[in-house]
This record gives structure tokens, sequence and C-alpha cells, in this order.
């Protein structure tokens, strides 16, 4: 069991950064708009980026997604990861430590993270499936819990949520009954803010509502459109002839709740929210900010990046804050609580999707935010902007 996880590990790594392992049906970023100032008022040079998350000032609102460790060719990337989390003063999160758990020799390839970066905010990973009784194996105790935590000095535990990729993988968990009791449970007894994380089929309204009676502090809403972990499970099932396996990967490849659709239902629940699954640049991560997310997430374009080196790595984190410091000043926010409240207008499948379950007058709001301002002002908009007089 332990060389079988360690091995798996391996095995996403390589398979995302050899193979196409993308959800293109869902890719729907483009349905969401940021209205342009033409006279922003905003000094690019100026523009404040910070943001508090679970009580922590953070630099950026950028989150580099839990993605690995467990295996020894993995260490570096890690490496890569937190030196860049500790130089940008990021959130950072590892993969699952369920490897490490089963196995403390492979401990070192997440610890690494705290190592080289004992100031960042690091985030714990393990799967809500090891949280109740499979076929193979007993639920992790909480001292077990607690191991991962300790291994990072963690500042936050996510518990992911992966029913899609246990129902591709071969030897993937398949019960899911009692999660929900477990994770109260959970909650209730560590004293971490735990971050509920899905991984790339989205959280619905109901959903975050039901994470947030589970005592979840924040949640990853871990979207469709990027990184599709049904495709990564199908092709490890194709390298082992397992037709089966194979098949329900491709078939469920683009299954979920596109990222942007679930920001904004899960956004129901108050919780601060991290956008992640197919954040591609700086834009992306305007356009989730301004939905209301706390966090951007960004998983496989920092998996590639940190796979090629720290300064590859630091050359993508530099891209992605250029670009979210243009869309900020276009859009008239020198911080990121002005984008939070700036126009945003969604339209497309995202727009019929949200409308179809009743989010309509939010879009709605969301579109006009400046113009209702300036009416519910009760002035004119002359005396708002009065003419320029030479
Ligand atoms: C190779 C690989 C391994 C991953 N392992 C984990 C994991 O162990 N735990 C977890 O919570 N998410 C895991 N994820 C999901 C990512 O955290 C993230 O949600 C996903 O990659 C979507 O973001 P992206 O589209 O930017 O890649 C993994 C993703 C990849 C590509």
């Amino acid at each position: 069991m332990a060389d079988e996880v360690k091995q798996r590990k391996i095995e996403h790594v390589n398979i995302a950064l050899t193979q196409d392992v993308a959800a293109p049906q869902q890719a729907n970023w483009s349905d969401v708009h940021l209205v342009h100032q033409a006279l922003p008022e905003v000094d690019l040079e100026e523009i404040d980026t910070s943001v508090t998350f679970l009580g922590r000032r953070l630099r950026y609102p950028i989150f580099m997604s839990s993605l690995t460790g467990g295996h020894p060719d993995v260490l570096t990337i890690n490496h890569n990861l937190a030196r860049a989390a500790e130089h940008y003063d990021v959130a950072l999160g590892v993969g699952s430590q369920r490897a490490a758990i089963v196995n403390p020799a492979l401990t070192a390839s997440y610890s690494i993270v705290r190592e080289s970066a004992p100031n960042a905010f690091l985030i714990a990973n393990i799967g809500a499936p090891q949280l109740i009784a499979q076929a193979q194996h007993t639920p992790f105790t909480l001292a077990q819990v607690q191991e991962a935590i300790r291994m990072i000095q963690a500042n936050a535990l996510a518990v992911h949520m992966n029913s899609l990729q246990e129902a591709v993988q071969p030897e993937g968990d398949r019960r899911a009954q009692g999660e929900v009791a477990a994770l109260r449970r959970l909650t209730s007894q560590i004293e971490l803010p735990v971050i509920s994380k899905e991984t790339g089929a989205g959280v619905s309204r109901e959903q975050a509502l039901l994470l947030r009676a589970c005592g979840a502090a924040a949640i990853d809403i871990g979207g469709a459109g990027g990184s599709s972990m049904s495709a990564i499970e199908g092709a490890r099932a194709q390298q082992q002839g397992l037709e089966q396996s194979q098949s329900i990967g491709n078939v469920f490849r683009d299954w979920g709740i596109a990222t942007p659709i679930s920001l904004i239902e899960a956004g129901i629940a108050n919780l601060p929210l991290i956008s992640t699954g197919g954040m591609r640049s700086g834009l992306d991560a305007a356009r989730a900010l301004a939905l209301g997310a706390t966090l951007v997430g960004f998983g496989l374009p920092f998996l590639q990046a940190a796979s090629k080196g720290y300064d590859e790595l630091r050359a993508v984190m530099d891209e992605i804050i250029a670009q979210l410091k243009v869309a900020m000043q276009l859009s008239g926010a020198s911080t990121i609580a002005q984008l939070r409240s700036t126009d945003v207008v969604v339209t497309g499948q995202t727009h019929e999707w949200l409308t179809l379950r009743g989010f309509e007058d939010q879009l709605k709001g969301m579109a006009q935010r400046r113009w209702r301002q300036l009416l519910e002002s009760g002035e004119t908009q002359t005396q708002l902007y009065p003419p320029c007089v030479p």
C-alpha cells in the first residue's frame, strides 16, 4: 500500500507534465468581463495587491495549489515552490500527505517546504476519503492528521474532496458515505482552520452551505476548466491497460461546475474562497477576485515552471502579478477591496447557468455596481463629476 501511494504520486506529476490533462469544455473565463475605465485614476506602480486570508496578511492574493510530495523525485519541485512562496509572501499547499503518513520515510519531500519557507502560509493536505473506512484502509486517526500538520508546521489544513478522481482511479476509494460527519468531527477536534478543497469538479451553493455547517473556515472551490484529475487518472488507467477506468476518465474529463460559476454559487456561504481550476493569467485572477475570491489558486502553471527551475517559476509568478496589476488599473482598482467592488459583467453559458440557478439579481448587481452607486448617491451626475472648468 505504501509503495502504491508513492508510485501514484510520481505518475500524477509525470502525466500532468507530459500529457494534455485539461478540461477544455469548461474553460469559460472569457465569459467574465471587467468593465474598462478609460480614465482609471490609478497609478500602476501604486497598486496594493495585499489581502488578508484566515487572519494572515499576504502580499499577493495567490495560492500555489496543493500539488505534490510523497516521492523523492518531487522534492526539488516542492523546494522551488517553497522558495517562491517565501520570496513573494504567498500561500502554498503541499499535495496529499497520505504517502508520508503511511510511510514516514517520505516525509522529507513535504517537510522541505517549511525548511525553505520559514515564514510562508503553508497548507497541509489530506483527503476526505481517508477520513472514513474504505475497503483497503481504516480511517486516519486524529494523531495521523496532526502528524500531517506538524510535518510542515502548517498554518491551515486542506481536506480535499475528490470523489471524481477516486471513481476513475483503478485502485481508488469508492466509499463516500460518512465524509460529512467525519469532516464535522475533524473541524471540532483541531485548532487550525480547515479549508475544504475540491480538486477540479467545483462546489455548488448547497454544498458550500453544508461545508460551512461542517465547520470549514474557507473553501477552495477547485472548479472545472483546468487540470482534470479524471483525465490524469484516465491516462494512468490507459498505461495499465485498464479499459473501464480509462473510459470513465474520458467521459468525465469535463465533469463538474466551472470555476467562475462555482465561485458565485459558493459565495453564498460567506466564507473566504480560493478560486482554483483553470486560472491561467493575472487577468483570470482579477476576474476571480472581482467575483468574490479572496485567493486565486494556480496548479499546473506553477508545477510546469517549478519542474524546470526556480528562475522559471519566478518568471511565471512575475508575469501573473504584472497582468493582475494591469487588470486592476484598467478596472480603476488600486486595492483588492476596490477590485471586489468594481463592475463585472458575466455573459454566455456562465450567465445562462447562473440565471437558471437563481443568481440573476446578483449578476445584474455586479454588472452595475458603479452605476447604482451614482444613482443611489441621490446626486446628479454633474454634481458628482462636475464639468472641467479651465
Ligand atoms: C499532478 C497533480 C497533483 C495533484 N495533487 C493534489 C493533491 O494531492 N491534493 C489536492 O488537494 N489537490 C491536488 N491537485 C489539484 C490541484 O491542487 C488543483 O486543484 C488543480 O491542479 C487545478 O488547478 P490548475 O487548473 O491550475 O492546474 C493536483 C493536481 C495535479 C495537476
